[in-house]
């Protein structure tokens, strides 16, 4: 039996006066992986934000574990078990790469303590020569697997993860890949926005793919690799 474990229906979403995010709705069964895909500037990040409650949608409804969470602060939407990894990852540059997962740190909704400093050290190697070092002085590659870190160490339920392959060298993007996989087999759910449509291909099983605001597929990722005019007019670059 698969159970909805995060859905939106009909997300209006404005930055001013300038809308941006026009009727989006999506679902994610619990332990599945759903891919936000679409081009620059097509709303991902904006439909992520209005998940968090980042951005609060002018209309529409979102549910998490079964209850509406829309109009909640991302605070309390983040106690509730959702990490976020934002695109800017917003790393604390001042602090240690420890200090950064030690501020992540928290009890899940279940009080697990599933991931610690060590297990973190085990999924990502590339940080524990730079436990010491500030992470502002951190490479792009090595600040989105600490943000990631970070938010593990809040025993999530539930990943929003905002672009994690964007600007990084193949080879990162590839560790980062193996992670995702190791955290989808683990039973995480995840909620990947990419403009890389082949970081996703073996990582997610749904696909939502946005554009001008708009979500123009909804489904299968099989069924969106087999269409190629679509792939053609909403993802080729
Ligand atoms: N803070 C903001 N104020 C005004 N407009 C914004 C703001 N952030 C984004 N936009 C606009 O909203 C639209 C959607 O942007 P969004 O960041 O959601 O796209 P995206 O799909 O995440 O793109 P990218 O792949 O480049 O990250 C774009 O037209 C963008 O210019
Ligand atoms: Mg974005």
């Amino acid at each position: 039996m698969t159970t909805t474990m995060l859905s939106a229906q009909g997300l209006c979403s404005y930055y001013g006066l300038s809308q941006v995010l026009f009727d989006m709705s999506l679902s994610v069964e619990r332990g599945e992986t759903l891919a936000l895909l679409g081009r620059n500037g097509a709303g991902k990040s904006t439909t992520m934000k209005s998940l968090m409650g980042v951005l609060k949608p002018a209309r529409g409804a979102t549910q998490y574990g079964g209850k509406t969470i829309s109009g909640w602060r991302p605070e309390r939407v983040a106690r509730a078990g959702v990490g976020y990894v934002p695109e800017d990852r917003q790393v604390f540059a001042e602090l240690t790469v420890e200090d950064n997962l030690l501020m992540g740190a928290k009890a899940g909704t279940k009080g697990q303590r599933d991931w610690t400093l060590e297990r973190i050290y085990d999924t990502f190697p590339m940080l524990t020569p730079l436990k010491s070092r500030q992470a502002g002085l951190l490479s792009g590659g090595e600040q989105q697997m600490l943000s990631l870190a970070r938010t593990l160490m809040g025993n999530p339920d539930l990943l929003l993860l905002d672009e994690p392959s964007e600007g990084l060298a193949p080879l990162i993007v590839e560790q980062i890949g193996h992670v995702l996989k190791d955290l989808r087999a683990g039973g995480l759910t995840i909620v990947l926005a990419e403009q890389n449509m082949r970081f996703c291909l073996d990582l997610a099983t749904n696909a939502v793919v946005i554009d001008h605001g708009t979500a123009v597929f909804s489904g299968a990722i099989d069924a969106l690799m087999a269409d190629q005019a679509l792939i053609d007019k909403y993802l080729s670059v």
